[in-house]
């Protein structure tokens, strides 16, 4: 079983638009913010300066206010639906409104640490390192305007999760009835049971004809967004990132920084684990609306163990958690768990594996001391990816390899983790 380095350089040459890669030709035609972050990781493995590009064409997409889009328009000639003329953005290029989870700091620092050449290292974190500040200051000021330590996720998109049984109540509040025409071409590339529902599009870009009707001013979509939850995913990274930028900080920003990312860093790991449920044995998301922690046990319930925010009881809990997912499936680490009754192994965010997800969640789990489960998730994903290929996500009852082929980020995690040269399950 061996996963070839040239196979995977080959999908990012590939995928790559001038500076920027997209995730699979076809069905993502344009740059997604936490994609470009874990592309990054796989081209400073071969072409330290394509991977620099990476983020600075993410970062062209940035607003005056530091958001940094979900999707960057670059080039908006495709099909893609919803396209700009439906998300009315008014930032520096074409964009979506919302944003995704940031893993760019993780990203930067990463690559930071992996360069074999420092001075060119040196010369471009220089000038990343006060727009992801920025950007971080933005989370705090638009998705927590009360300063409750949990960042509030506007819309299931920024989620990064796109269909997670985690947001079926809270997206039940959702009016159905968007004012835009809704023009799928996703299940054009890929099998409609693979993909979300009519009813979920339409939700989807009712809460985007909304929020564009507000101008996207942050303080109005928080007034009025009828889709409000803390995701452990945008919260978790979150706080991860804020470490990696910390130590960044300590070389490109001043006391005064890293003074106010410190503070966030003790509010951040306090809230978080607020979130942590003895019933469900691991954390769990919550709804700002309703008030009622989400009872929904989800890969991102694993996430905290990425921003090293768990107690040594808690890491073993969560391991005997995933362990016994385990006992139902082949692969791990299944975006729903397999004992909850929304579990679809194929669809989307409700039961395949993602293998950037299994990345964080084995690494947290590494870095906690729980190291026979960390090297499960990762023999996993490589088993996954050497028999089925580089797919989007996985089956994980029988391996298949699901949505969409020939993907970035997929491609990426072989190389950077690495699975590749041997080391698969190491
Ligand atoms: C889907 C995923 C999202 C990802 C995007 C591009 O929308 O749910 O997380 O960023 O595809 O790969």
């Amino acid at each position: 079983m061996s996963i070839p380095v040239e196979a995977a350089r080959a999908i990012l040459r590939d995928n790559d638009r001038g500076g920027y890669t997209v995730p699979t030709a076809g069905l993502y035609p344009y740059q997604w913010n936490w994609d470009a972050a874990f592309v990054a990781m796989g081209w400073i493995t071969f072409d330290e300066p394509r991977a620099w590009r990476e983020f600075e064409r993410l970062l062209e997409g940035q607003w005056a206010d530091g958001m940094v889009p979900h999707i960057i328009f670059h080039d908006p000639k495709t099909e893609y639906f919803p396209g700009p003329d439906v998300w009315k953005t008014r930032g520096p290029v074409p964009a979506s409104g919302i944003s995704q989870p940031p893993v760019l700091a993780t990203s930067v620092r990463h690559c930071r640490e992996a360069a074999r050449d420092p001075q060119l290292a040196e010369d471009r974190v220089a000038a990343l390192y006060p727009k992801i500040l920025a950007w971080h200051r933005w989370w705090v000021s638009a998705r927590d305007p009360e300063r409750s330590g949990l960042v509030g996720c506007l819309h299931p998109w920024e989620s990064g999760m796109d269909n997670s049984p985690a947001w079926d109540a809270a997206f039940a509040r959702v009016s159905p009835t968007p004012t835009t025409v809704i023009r799928r071409s996703d299940t054009g590339h890929v099998g409609a049971e693979m993909r979300p529902s009519d009813d979920f599009y339409k939700r989807v870009v009712a809460l985007i004809d909304l929020y564009a009707s507000l101008d996207w001013e942050p303080r109005r979509l928080w007034a009025h967004a009828p889709f409000k939850l803390a995701d452990l995913a945008i919260n978790a990274i979150l706080h991860r990132a804020n470490r990696d930028l910390l130590a960044l900080a300590e070389r490109f920003g001043t006391a005064a920084e890293r003074a106010e990312i410190s503070a966030r860093l003790e509010t951040t790991a306090a809230a978080i684990n607020r979130l942590w449920s003895d019933a469900a044995g691991l954390y769990l998301a919550f709804d700002l609306i309703s008030w009622q922690p989400i009872e929904a046990p989800i890969s991102a319930s694993f996430l905290p163990l990425w921003a090293g925010v768990a107690d040594a009881a808690r890491v073993r809990t969560m391991a005997a958690t995933l362990e016994r997912w385990a006992r139902k499936l082949r692969y791990l680490v299944p975006s729903t768990s397999p004992e909850d009754a929304r579990f679809e192994p194929k669809r989307y965010w409700r039961g395949p594996v993602w293998c950037m997800m299994n990345m964080m969640i084995a690494e947290g789990f590494r870095a906690g001391g729980a190291v026979d489960i960390a090297d499960r998730i990762k023999a996993d994903t490589a088993a996954l990816i050497s028999r089925a290929g580089f797919h989007e996500y996985f089956d994980p009852e029988t391996g298949a390899g699901l949505g969409g082929g020939r993907f970035s980020w997929t491609a990426a995690v072989a190389l950077s983790w690495p699975l590749i040269g041997g080391a698969a399950g190491a």
